[in-house]
């Protein structure tokens, strides 16, 4: 329900001979400032053709757009200003949500067509970075958002599982490695070969070269890289899965770089083909001046196939295996220039279709201001750092609830979400400074401050037995009043976050509603028995229902008591 557009509706109506519909919507806005009301209309645009000045035009319509839905009109300045009646409002909206549930703000924007979310895809081999949890938790969001709008989103896990580093790898087990201690350990124990031949290459380059051959030959089908590097894929694999299991999230299709080794052929005849491809020092180059862009390297002097190339037969088969509507890429900020480059060569092969490939880039993680690196063997292990914040909100739970029945459970939504919301909470573009002390706060800007409030709401809808009923709301104070416009606004917010592929808008959405919620019941007594009383539980389920379902499209849990 959209409070520009009721209010639109109204104004048009008395004013349907001189403006169109979509111009009176266009002209209506929801003032800053409480005092000027909930909706302001501005005169200026036709005081032209009314030759009357904009002070008048208000003055004159003010009174006549009285009434109905509204409690007062009044006509400042240029402007005339509208305050709801609240009762009408409050009825409206807890009324709609009751009914629509967790399908309140559902658009129909995408008509089922299909987003493909390029999500995750971390580095076999390699610890799961922060970076890699933003990619998972920034596109799970893109896609519960773009579903909630009608589209059917598609994730597909990029996993990075080709290139040089593993004929660098490959070199550095059988140089180094045990089976026994990879077996036991494999991340940590890949990770230290990574290290240890990055190390020894600065001194040996000759380490480098056959790290290439040893890539040329898992290109080629060698039996023995081909084992190692299975191998290796498979025991990442296994790490990556606890992750994603305790985070709650999957992809759709687990469709690595190595899928396409037998789909570059298409890219690579339709490149030779196209007479874009240029020698450059032995390599194979395409010239992007036009676009104010570095060349793009898509074969090297070897006959090696680049990350770029990779990504040029993905795009390809993405677009012709699920006809994406739009093509998203959640992938840090560092790799814009890349795919600048990959949309790019594809707009200069022709395709159209590259216009809807968006990236939707995001800031780095540090830790006391630090960037991580996992070159010089400093990580941080996510499995780890999930772990101990749901430790860190067990004791937290236990201390405000130690008779909570379903503690466990509930400790790791929290700690989860906890870790999920610090994510989502700023512009993705913001970095983001980890410390989960922070981030498990139960007050100010966090996920379980969010989690608590829905909970609180709960918790008294069970004290007060509370059984929906189709009674009219009757609430008129402006506290109830501000949760109600914040509810109303959710639909607006869930197309806002679509628009601009960015979580936050919901999740800062949902500090406001909380926070609005909390002062209702600060100020409000809500269990006074009166005739009050099941107009304000009904509020309160409605603000549990749009907590519950924001906290979804984040990919967040909602515990009902905690
Ligand atoms: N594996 C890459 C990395 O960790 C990210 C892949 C992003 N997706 C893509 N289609 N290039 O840097």
């Amino acid at each position: 329900m959209d409070l520009k557009k009721l209010a639109a509706e109204h104004i048009y109506s008395k004013l349907a001979d001189q403006l169109t519909f979509e111009e009176v919507l266009g002209l209506v806005e929801i003032p800053k400032i409480t005092e000027h009301g909930d909706i302001a209309f501005p005169c200026f645009t036709f005081a032209k053709t009314m030759k009357k000045a904009p002070v008048v035009i208000a003055s004159e319509l003010a009174p006549t757009l009285a009434g109905d839905i509204f409690d007062n009109v009044q006509a400042v300045g240029p402007y005339v200003n509208f305050f709801f009646k609240k009762t009408y409002l409050a009825n409206e909206v807890v009324h709609k949500v009751l009914t629509e549930k967790s399908h309140f703000g559902d658009l129909k924007i995408g008509n089922g067509r299909n987003i493909t979310i390029d999500w995750s895809s971390p580095n076999i081999a390699k610890p799961f970075s922060l970076g890699h949890l933003r990619s998972t938790v920034i596109g799970n969001s893109i896609a519960l958002i773009a579903n909630k709008c009608d589209y059917k989103a598609i994730k597909i896990n990029h996993l990075g599982d080709w290139g040089t580093q593993f004929g660098k790898l490959i070199v550095a087990y059988k140089k180094w490695g045990s089976e026994e201690a990879i077996k036991e350990n494999p991340i940590p124990e890949l990770l230290k070969l990574y290290v240890e031949f990055h190390e020894q290459a600065e001194q040996d380059d000759d380490l480098n070269q056959q790290g290439r051959d040893w890539f040329k030959r898992l290109e080629n089908g060698d039996v023995e890289a081909t084992r190692l590097w299975s191998w290796f894929r498979e025991e990442s694999l296994k790490s990556f899965n606890k992750i994603y299991d305790l985070l709650g999230m999957s992809a759709e299709y687990n469709q690595g770089e190595s899928f396409y080794n037998d789909k570059l052929s298409e890219i690579t005849d339709i490149l030779d083909n196209s007479g874009l491809l240029e020698f450059d020092n032995g390599a194979q180059v395409v010239r992007l001046d036009e676009y104010n862009l570095p060349l793009a390297l898509i074969r090297k002097s070897d006959g090696a196939s680049l990350y770029i190339t990779r990504d040029l037969a993905t795009a390809i088969y993405r677009k012709q295996n699920f006809n994406f509507a739009k093509s998203i890429y959640a992938v840090g900020n560092e790799q814009t220039l890349h795919f600048n480059q990959l949309k790019g060569v594809l707009r200069k092969l022709g395709f159209d279709w590259a216009e809807e490939m968006i990236h939707t880039p995001f800031g780095l993680v540090k830790q006391n201001g630090k960037k991580l690196s996992t070159r010089k063997g400093k990580i941080v292990l996510l499995e780890e750092v999930l772990n101990e914040s749901i430790k860190l909100a067990e004791k937290a739970i236990f201390e405000k609830n130690p008779n909570l029945d379903n503690k466990d459970e509930v400790a790791k939504q929290v700690g989860v979400g906890a870790v999920i919301f610090h994510d989502l909470k700023g512009d993705r573009m913001n970095e983001i400074d980890f410390n989960l002390e922070n981030m498990l706060k139960f007050e100010g800007e966090t996920g379980p401050y969010i989690q608590y409030t829905n909970a609180r709401t709960n918790s008294i809808l069970r004290k007060a037995n509370f059984v929906e009923t189709n009674d009219v709301i009757t609430l008129d104070d402006q506290w109830s009043f501000e949760v109600v416009k914040s509810i109303a606004d959710f639909p607006r917010i869930v197309e806002r976050a679509l628009e601009k592929y960015e979580p936050s808008v919901i999740s800062r959405y949902l500090i406001d509603l909380s926070q609005s919620f909390n002062s209702y019941y600060g100020h409000v007594r809500i269990l006074e028995e009166d005739a009050g009383l099941q107009s304000r539980l009904s509020l309160l389920k409605a603000t549990s229902i749009v907590l519950t379902e924001g906290l979804r499209l984040l990919g967040i849990q909602a515990p009902k008591e905690m």
